[in-house]
């Protein structure tokens, strides 16, 4: 088997799927190449995710990554959410193969134009983001 058991969980039971009705920051990412793409929702109380869903229409290495995204930043600070890298969701996943690594890296550049666009909304500074 080439996916770890945790990547095989997340995909047959992705955490948070669907979309936050109540959400004040969206974000969206596509990786031209494999033409996947991922959606994730956050509500955003006090600094705080206490809401967070995402759709991902991908490889199941897309939906597991999303999937444990989502958990990982549910419960905490934007900053901190904001810190989450790809590196991060290939550990929770008890890692990825190495063509499937960018996947990840679409969890992590959603993260960041969900948080992105939360700020934009609220009229704050956007964060730079060294993903393009
Ligand atoms: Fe492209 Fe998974 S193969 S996101």
């Amino acid at each position: 088997m080439i996916y770890s058991d945790k990547v095989m969980e997340h995909f047959y039971s992705p955490r948070n799927m669907g979309v936050l009705i109540d959400a004040n920051g969206i974000g969206e990412a596509g990786d031209p190449k494999c033409g996947d793409i991922m959606k994730i929702y956050i509500k955003v109380e006090s600094n705080i995710i206490t809401g967070v869903k995402f759709k991902a229409f991908g490889c199941g290495s897309a939906i597991a990554s999303s999937s444990i995204a989502t958990e990982l930043i549910k419960g905490k600070t934007l900053e901190e959410a904001w810190k989450l890298t790809n590196k991060s969701v290939i550990e929770a996943l008890q890692g990825l193969p190495v063509i499937k690594e960018h996947c990840s890296v679409l969890a992590e550049q959603t993260i960041h134009n969900a948080i992105n666009n939360y700020r934009k909304l609220q009229k704050l500074e956007l964060w730079e983001s060294n993903l393009k």
